[in-house]
């Protein structure tokens, strides 16, 4: 998805609503090393290592096609979003961030925040993002106590996700976190308590989620069976009532459903969307809204990261769609390449590989099927 801090955004933005100077880019990465059984966004669990280069080069070729939609704008926040983000080597962000600045003209000023996952091991790479260009973080620490750590499925403790705060305030100026609350036996006198042991570790941003019960996931079916109670509607409130209060009361207001900041460290990004202005979406299950010959088009990719990779790398062959036509299709693209008779360049050009070359009339007349 594409809500930078905001899974359960307000009212969406009417076209033109707001319109101002700024442009977001949207960047999804869908992996996660678990999946958490609250969480129903494009994050996925893979057990074999990630292809990050091939990936990053449809980031690039997506980012490339999506700028030729919505040129001339100045790209005034990056997000990179997920899943988690910080799985990404440096490099790999770099690339995508030299892409953006291939492609479109970037604010010298540029927000680029990248979600973050506080364990030690992603930690480590907080100084090879802020070398990339990363300028700000936002890390999902969730809770500050290792019980409800462990009921909320992380993989972290909450010492652990203190030290990686620490360590993004000393690798950024800028840095938030999230936690969710309404959680199972919370108390609004115990989350008084978190919230403001948060506060005085957040120096200026903090993303508070009301826990949703999301169909589909572990969670909804505890839910249902009753094994899982979360606070009733009451208790809800008051929990609400005390997340405004606290903060209000500690100098960081409200400036979004469930984003608090300091005045002048609101989350730029955020307000691109809150505010209704243009974004691009890039990446499996990314969702842009660009004016596009003067009308707002929403726009939304493959959700499932492989057969985005796919479909990314078939845009190429999309040139022989406009010469001949017709379409190649992406699945007989997917098997030739399975079977090793086929490859797919960096440019998005099919080449029939040496062990293709002997039924090369058989590839293309698969192909042009
Ligand atoms: C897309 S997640 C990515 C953050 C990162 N992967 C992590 O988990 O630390 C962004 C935030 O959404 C919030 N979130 C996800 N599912 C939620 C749910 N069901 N209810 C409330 N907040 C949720 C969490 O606070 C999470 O940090
Ligand atoms: S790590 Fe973040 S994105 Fe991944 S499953 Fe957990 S909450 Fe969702």
């Amino acid at each position: 998805m594409t809500s930078a801090e905001s899974p359960h955004p307000g009212p969406p933005p009417q076209a033109g609503e707001g319109k101002g100077e700024a442009f977001g880019v949207y960047v999804h990465w869908p992996f996660c090393l678990s999946k958490c059984p609250y969480c129903d966004f494009n994050s996925h669990v893979r057990h074999a290592p990630i292809d990050e280069e091939r990936f990053s080069r449809a980031f690039a070729r997506e980012i490339e096609t999506t700028a030729a939609r919505a040129q001339g704008r100045k790209v005034s926040s990056i997000f990179l979003g997920g899943g988690t983000p910080s799985l990404m080597r440096p490099q790999t962000v770099g690339a995508i961030l030299d892409a953006i600045g291939k492609h479109w003209h970037v604010a010298p000023e540029v927000e680029i925040t990248l979600e973050a996952n506080p364990t030690s091991v992603e930690a480590t790479r907080f100084r090879g993002y802020r070398a990339a260009g990363v300028n700000r973080v936002s890390l999902g620490v969730q809770a500050l106590d290792d019980a409800s750590l462990k009921a909320l499925g992380r993989l972290h403790t909450a010492r652990e996700a203190l030290d990686a705060v620490k360590i993004a305030r000393t690798a950024f100026d800028r840095y938030s976190f999230d936690l969710i609350y309404a959680r199972p036996d919370q108390t609004p006198e115990m989350w008084a308590d978190e919230l403001k042991l948060a506060i005085a570790e957040a120096a200026e941003h903090l993303s508070l989620y009301q826990l949703t019960i999301e169909e589909g996931t572990p969670f909804f079916g505890l839910h249902a069976a009753g094994k899982l109670k979360t606070p009733d509607e009451t208790t809800a409130r008051a929990l609400y009532d005390v997340t405004q209060d606290v903060c209000a009361a500690h100098g960081l207001p409200a400036y979004e459903i469930s984003n608090h900041a300091r005045s002048g460290a609101e989350c730029r990004h955020n307000l691109v969307y809150w505010r209704g202005e243009e974004y691009a979406g890039i990446g499996p299950g990314a969702h842009g809204r660009l004016d596009i010959d003067g009308t707002r088009h929403a726009i939304a990719t493959e959700k499932r990261p492989e057969a985005w990779l796919m479909r990314v790398e078939a845009s190429g062959p999309r040139r022989y769609a406009a010469l001949s036509g017709r379409a190649l299709d992406p699945h007989r693209i997917a098997v030739l390449r399975e079977e090793g008779a086929i490859t797919i360049d960096a440019g998005g050009r099919l080449r029939v590989t040496q062990a293709g070359f002997p039924v090369l009339d058989a590839v293309v007349a698969d192909l042009a099927a």
